[in-house]
């Protein structure tokens, strides 16, 4: 377990958390960023660039300097190393995807009480196309710098054909494909997000390499056969326990014999107090956002994963959680 906070002041602190966050959504919202990217920048001068108000401008960028992510200098304000890599419109390591994401969270979070309350889930009916399209790129934007191995930290040799079960983006079909030229990667996921994986899979890769296939995972669409190894990162959680053991019969029934399947999840039981704390957070993310969905506990996951006949099951730690390995028999 987490130690937690240890005093008044650390209560404190943990209640001002937000306004950091927020102060950064909106930086990004308005771009303040760009124009300071490399700056510097006068106060006046962004808030023209942005369409601001010059007074409102300039206490958000001296917050942004007490944040760490401006500079002041004699001449204005400048981004810090990490803003201009990640947080301006033209930085080279864009991670808008992820800002968007938490932007559209922070209307739905302030729910959570109405949430709990009902025991519902907040509607995604006529939520903006765009919500939906910085959900792809957030995913994209948490790994897309990973190194194959924190992904997927296994063996691959003798690895041909893997599919990757709602695979979001394609991030790690992209990463398998650069790294072992022989595999072939079947990317299974909804079609709006196959739409905006299509937009980010390099061209020479999709429909070659990596390969889009729509289905929906809680029904029985066919996912392909004969896989040498098939992926559940970061799906499970989105659905109750029993879609949930379905899916992991599903993947588990597309393999070949002696294929592995491999599922990332965080887990509310893991022995390190920082992911455990992360698991249980992002289930009332959850709450608020699936029907039904929540982080699950590694007995429940590999209960399923012995019920649809894997053997030799395995934890190993990933980036933000878990992978826990199983193989079919012979
Ligand atoms: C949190 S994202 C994880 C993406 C990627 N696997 C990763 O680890 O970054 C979950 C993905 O699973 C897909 N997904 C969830 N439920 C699904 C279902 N029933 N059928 C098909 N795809 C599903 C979502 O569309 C989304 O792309």
């Amino acid at each position: 377990m987490s130690p937690g906070p240890a005093d008044r002041d650390a209560l404190r602190e943990l209640l001002r958390q937000p306004y950091a966050a927020r102060i950064l959504l909106s930086a990004v919202e308005l771009d303040l960023f760009s124009p300071c990217t490399p700056g510097p920048s006068t106060a006046d001068q962004v808030a023209a660039a942005c369409e601001l108000d010059p007074r409102a401008t300039g206490v958000m960028l001296e917050a942004l300097v007490g944040l760490g992510l401006m500079v002041r200098t004699g001449q204005g304000f400048a981004a810090g190393p990490l803003a201009s890599r990640h947080l301006a419109g033209h930085s080279p390591e864009p991670m808008h995807g992820m800002v968007f994401h938490y932007l559209h969270q922070w209307g739905r979070w302030s729910q959570l009480s109405d949430v709990v309350r009902s025991g519902r889930c907040l509607p995604r009916d006529g939520q903006p196309r765009r919500m939906h399209r910085d959900f792809v790129r957030a995913m994209d934007d948490n790994k897309a710098h990973l190194a194959l191995a924190a992904m997927l930290p296994i063996p691959l040799d003798g690895v041909r054909r893997v599919v990757d079960l709602g695979g979001g983006p394609g991030t790690l079909a992209v990463a398998l494909t650069r790294a072992l030229p022989e595999v072939e990667v079947t990317l299974v996921d909804r079609p709006p997000t196959l739409a905006v994986a299509a937009s980010r899979v390099p061209p020479e890769l999709w429909g070659s390499r990596v390969i889009p296939l729509a289905a929906d995972l809680c029904g029985d669409d066919p996912l392909g056969q004969g896989y040498d190894l098939a992926v559940l990162s970061a799906v499970l959680h989105a659905h109750p326990p029993q879609a949930a053991a379905w899916m992991v019969g599903q993947a588990v029934r597309s393999l070949a014999p002696g294929g592995r399947l491999v599922i990332r999840e965080l887990l509310l039981d893991d022995t390190d107090p920082e992911r455990a704390m992360d698991a249980a957070v992002f289930s009332v993310s959850l709450l608020i956002n699936t029907e039904g969905g929540r982080s699950f506990r590694q007995d429940e996951i590999q209960a399923w994963m012995r019920a649809a006949g894997l053997e030799a099951l395995e934890v190993l730690p990933v980036e933000r959680g878990v992978a826990l390995v199983g193989r079919r028999p012979l």
